[in-house]
């Protein structure tokens, strides 16, 4: 035999020599769920090892983040107030607009991308503002939106990330951040995000579901392909200077197609439900905990840049 792929498994530093993909901290993206009240931290019982932070109570998250070299967190509101037209999005003493101002005090070099999105703020749980009929209207949607990142940028996000779906919000970001003078605040887009069943723990936690219905109307088909490269491409023609294909595990196809055919930075969302079942299966003695790290680097190994994980803090162990 003269081929003999195991002499380059022999050992460690033979494995380590040829080792094609590593995850770096500079991959991970942290979530964090802020709530209103004070002194609070409490975990989140459809996310194990995560929790619902009051703003006084941040520091702590924060300092451990910095502790670990995590550099990027994705800031999330669960807001008591909620209305048919979510305004305490945009409201200027918001809760993500608190966090971001507390993170950016606590730790002035903590990347702080928020998301941007109406369905933690509408009381019926959709992502838009609807007609009479249930329907999200897209159009009339696109104001609140814009205003929501604007918003944030004002409190002093580095970075949005419209979830919504609506069409068209890309470049209604890009042009109202621009008419405010965040011209250099770049806009991560979720662009091919999936009707998935998998965001079922974040909707628990974020207290999101929608009141009735499902979000079929704008978020994608899973069984599309083809049609995540023309949503990658319209956010891309509207100004998105990252696109996100959401969930990750379900969806590295998709990650790895979108890799392939745009020369862009790609973020994955290893979203709740991909966590979740992870993370019992760790716990409960099924799984060996490496499992955590095999299934997350696969994620860049299908084309992802950026990876926002609720794994980042357990990961930078093998990092
Ligand atoms: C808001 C939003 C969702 C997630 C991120 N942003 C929920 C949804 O679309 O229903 C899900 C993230 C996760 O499951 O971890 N639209």
């Amino acid at each position: 035999m003269i081929k003999r792929p195991r002499r380059l498994r022999g050992n460690l530093a033979i494995r380590e020599m040829v080792r094609e993909t590593t995850l770096e901290r500079r991959n991970l993206v942290y979530p964090i769920f802020v709530v209103e009240g004070t002194n609070k931290k409490e975990e989140i019982s459809s996310l194990k090892g995560i929790f619902h932070y009051s703003v006084d109570r941040l520091e702590e998250e924060i300092k451990e983040l910095v502790d670990l070299g995590i550099k990027y967190v994705i800031l999330f509101g669960v807001p008591d107030e909620k209305d048919a037209f979510g305004k305490e999005a945009y409201s200027e003493t918001g809760i993500v607009q608190q966090a971001i101002r507390k993170v950016k005090e606590l730790a002035p070099d903590m990347y702080v991308i928020t998301d941007v999105c109406m369905c933690q703020y509408t009381d019926h749980g959709h992502c838009g503002i609807l007609d009479k009929t249930g329907n999200v209207q897209n159009d009339v949607t696109l104001p609140y939106l814009a205003r929501i990142a604007v918003s944030h940028a004002v409190a002093g996000a580095d970075m949005v990330a419209p979830s919504d779906m609506m069409d068209g919000r890309v470049g209604a970001i890009r042009t109202a951040l621009d008419e405010a003078g965040f011209m250099n605040v770049p806009i991560m887009a979720y662009s091919a995000k999936y009707a998935s069943s998998f965001y079922g723990p974040f909707r628990a936690a974020a207290h999101s579901a929608p009141a009735f219905g499902d979000r079929k109307t704008y978020q994608m088909d899973i069984s599309n392909t083809d049609e995540a490269l023309r949503e990658v491409e319209l956010d891309i023609e509207e100004g998105a200077d990252i696109v996100m294909v959401k969930p990750a595990l379900s969806y590295l196809d998709i990650i790895r197609r979108v890799k392939d055919n745009f020369n862009m930075p790609i973020a994955a969302y290893n979203v709740s439900g991909e966590y979740a079942m992870i993370k019992l299966a760790v716990e409960n003695g099924l799984l060996d905990e490496k499992a955590i790290y095999e299934s997350v680097l696969s994620i860049k190994r299908a084309g992802a840049d950026i990876i926002i994980t609720y794994f980042a803090k357990e990961l930078c162990k093998w990092i």
